[in-house]
């Protein structure tokens, strides 16, 4: 064949094909098969990373496991490995901030989008809603040259003292672990690596870089890990963030038992550990303990104990090369995955889907307390004044909570919110009611301005300080500061219309709540929330949220309080309560609770029926089904989350009372019925026996309650487990030492 006149086709791109010399593309071909396997995107990411590995020297290594910045590690030219970065956190990409302080860089392309605050969005009890959000964050962060979002984090509440409350996903594992999947293939599924933090047992800010945590097996199986292990094992989580805490005695960053054992030898992760800031302490531990990447603070980073002293230990033969290795594999996975070698998705910032998914979650988030006298929603038509009174009405909040704040594109506060949707002919009045000096009547004037109006909507709750809803310290009382309860008490005596909305991330107590006909917790939500609560006091939406942690009716009803368990004594802390953490402890004690898990009030009402156990016979089909149907019968369209707990009637082992193991979010019009499906699998029926070492379904009784919370079960139906399985975890691959 004469190469020099024969053709070509080749195909660009959508099927467009192109006639070219033969002998181009023969050179095209040619300078492809020179190119090497790690820079070609269509080989398999394993042969890259062996080929890259292979090409990295020593010091080049060692440059990939620790910081070269506050958020980045080194780039390597040589081999064309650009720098790679990072940012906070679980609601937006966060400001930039260094190069080596946390002061802000004072950039002007650094906004993003701020969603809800994480119990905001686990109180949406909508795992898609969720991935949504993810992948907004993960558009933003593509947009921002952002390689892996330091998010979600996953702490479970044992204490609503917790500052970072607010920040993760509440008091259950199930509900933690179905929210954290979906955002995750949200972020992941844009290019971006998501990172599971803090793992684990990280359930307070109190003492935090250095406690102590100390639990039984069993809690620290079927509370603290299993949101990890669904990020690890059914989101694919690229990275794992290591706690600042101890665990059993050793820091978690270095912790042999949470990261040789469980993370990476029974669950199979692949993907990096990384340090919290500064959470690394020694370099042996570092070394050995399952440690991929040290971030930190304070000091020159070959001062990092995975910097020079590891690679001159690694000289000397003190750590193996195997070891280093596995590291380094890890990081390029995820550096592969977030196309640091190849374009990928360009990403997008502040779009109007963002703004959508922003208002969406805010919205579904908010969950409606009290309504006696179908006081909400506000019929728009009659209604002639409002008296808006509270800070918290014009308080900003996006930029609050230390590593979890955003710099907002915008945030709309809930006062901005109201004067928007209200309408012209409503003369809305705003009052601070509290919070200012002494000499001033500013509680005298809410008062005032409650009494000539229609109806009273007090904006109340907490905020980022310190000691309230913050990273850095915990709250000291559930009690609302700023003398508000006694405003909300004056107001409600003022006007017998009064609305109270909590803005706040955590649990608060509410010695005024039998007087007040309407109540609708807010929580932080993003830089839509005042649009989201305006729609929600008006009916534009019909409120569907569902608390994802309890509200106790005052501190001291909480579990960890009850068995004086936090914050620890003498730099220990051992979790007494053990498995009976949030409604585990309620329901099994029978206190109770100011308003329960999973509970929220709709506009309209959802009646439930037809209820039935599938059984399933096959040997590989979740061992039983439960089906009902949830009909809308009132008048509006609405959201219900219909919830399923199971409570084993004679366990071998003490079990809480009851354990949510499913739900569903149905979204009906009026007079709608729709029948739910929840999937038990054996899961659902287990607990973890630490003397056989696996998750145990035994033989015998169930009761299987369905209800619209955890405290509003509608039908209990009994179910029979005829075997008893046992399932133990797989050391799933021999760990390089
Ligand atoms: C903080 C937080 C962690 C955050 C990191 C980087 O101390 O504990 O959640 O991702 O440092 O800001």
């Amino acid at each position: 064949m004469n190469i020099t006149k024969a053709w070509s086709t080749i195909v660009v791109s959508n099927g467009l094909r192109l006639m070219i010399p033969l002998w181009i593309a023969f050179s095209l071909a040619a300078r492809a098969e020179d190119r090497p396997i790690y820079l070609d995107a269509n080989e398999p990411r394993e042969a890259r990373v062996e080929d890259l590995l292979g090409r990295l020297t020593l010091e080049e290594k060692v440059a990939l496991v620790h910081a070269d910045s506050k958020f980045t590690t080194a780039a390597i030219p040589r081999l064309g490995i650009p720098r790679r970065w990072m940012s906070d956190g679980p609601h937006g990409v966060r400001e930039d901030v260094g190069p080596d302080t946390w002061k802000p860089a004072g950039h002007t392309d650094d906004f993003a989008t701020c969603m809800p605050c994480g119990i905001a969005l686990a109180a949406t009890w909508n795992p898609a809603l969720a991935q949504e959000e993810g992948a907004a964050i993960g558009q933003e962060a593509r947009k921002r040259g952002k390689q892996m979002m330091l998010a979600p984090g996953l702490n479970i509440q044992r204490t609503p003292l917790n500052g970072r409350t607010f920040e993760y996903l509440g008091e259950d594992p199930f509900l933690t672990s179905r929210m954290a999947v979906g955002y995750i293939r949200g972020v992941q599924s844009q290019g971006v690596a998501s990172c599971a933090k803090h793992f684990a047992a990280n359930n307070q800010e109190f003492d935090r870089m250095s406690i102590n945590v100390e639990m039984d097996e069993r809690t620290l199986r079927e509370i603290y890990l299993p949101a990890f292990k669904a990020a690890v094992q059914e989101a694919g989580v690229l990275a794992v963030m290591g706690a600042y805490n101890k665990f059993r005695g050793q820091h978690c960053c270095e912790n042999d038992y949470l990261l040789n054992r469980v993370l990476k030898g029974e669950w199979g992760f692949q993907g990096l550990v990384v340090s919290d800031w500064s959470g690394a302490h020694d370099t042996r531990e570092a070394a050995l303990n399952g440690l991929d990447l040290e971030m930190g603070t304070e000091k020159p980073y070959n001062e990092y104990y995975l910097a020079d002293a590891y690679l001159e230990g690694l000289r000397q033969g003190i750590y193996p090369q195997a070891g280093l290795d596995d590291k380094v594999r890890r990081n390029l996975r995820m550096m592969f995955a977030t196309h640091m070698f190849d374009a990928g998705p360009p990403g997008s910032a502040n779009t109007r889907e963002h703004q959508a998914v922003a208002r969406r979650v805010a919205a579904e988030a908010m969950v409606l307390l009290k309504n006696d006298g179908n006081l909400l929603p506000l019929e728009i038509d009659r209604l002639k004044s409002v008296a808006v009174i509270g800070a918290n009405a014009v308080a900003l909040q996006a930029a609050g909570g230390e590593s979890s704040g955003i710099k907002a594109f915008y945030e709309i506060t809930p006062l901005q919110g109201i004067l928007r949707q209200f309408g012209d002919h409503v003369n809305v009045t705003y009052s601070k009611g509290y919070g200012g000096t002494a000499g001033d009547d500013l509680a005298g004037q809410a008062v005032r301005a409650a009494q000539q109006a229609d109806v009273a909507i007090v904006v109340v709750g907490l905020g980022h300080g310190l000691f309230r809803d913050t990273e850095g310290s915990d709250r000291e009382d559930l009690k609302l500061p700023d003398g508000q309860n006694e405003l909300i008490a004056q107001v409600r005596q003022a006007n017998p219309k009064t609305v109270v909305v909590l803005v706040a991330g955590s649990p608060v107590e509410m010695p005024w709540l039998n007087d007040v006909p309407a109540v609708v917790q807010a929580w932080y939500s993003g830089m839509e929330g005042g649009n989201a609560l305006a729609a929600v006091l008006l009916g534009d939406v019909n409120p569907s949220g569902k608390l994802p942690c309890t509200f106790p009716k005052r501190l001291a009803d909480s579990p960890a309080q009850v068995f004086h368990a936090y914050p620890g004594v003498n730099g220990t802390e051992k979790y007494e309560e053990g498995l009976l953490v949030g409604y585990r402890y309620f329901d099994t004690r029978n206190v109770e609770p100011l308003f329960p898990f999973g509970y929220g009030l709709s506009y309209t009402r959802f009646d439930y029926s037809n209820f039935h156990v599938v059984k399933n016979m096959g040997s590989d089909d979740p061992p039983a089904r439960v089906e009902f149907d949830v009909a809308n019968v009132g008048d509006r369209q609405g959201a219900e989350v219909a919830q399923v707990y199971v409570h084993q009637v004679q366990p071998g082992l003490p079990r809480p009372f009851q354990e949510l193991k499913g739900f569903s979010k149905v979204f009906l019009r009026p007079g709608e019925k729709q029948t739910v499906s929840i999937p038990l699998d054996a899961a659902a029926f287990s607990y973890y026996d630490p003397d056989k070492g696996g998750w145990l379904a035994e033989k015998g009784d169930f009761e299987i309650r369905v209800g619209s919370s955890s405290r509003d079960i509608r039908w209990t139906g009994k179910f029979t487990l005829d075997q008893t399985t046992l399932k133990k975890p797989m050391l799933s691959a021999q760990l390089t030492p």
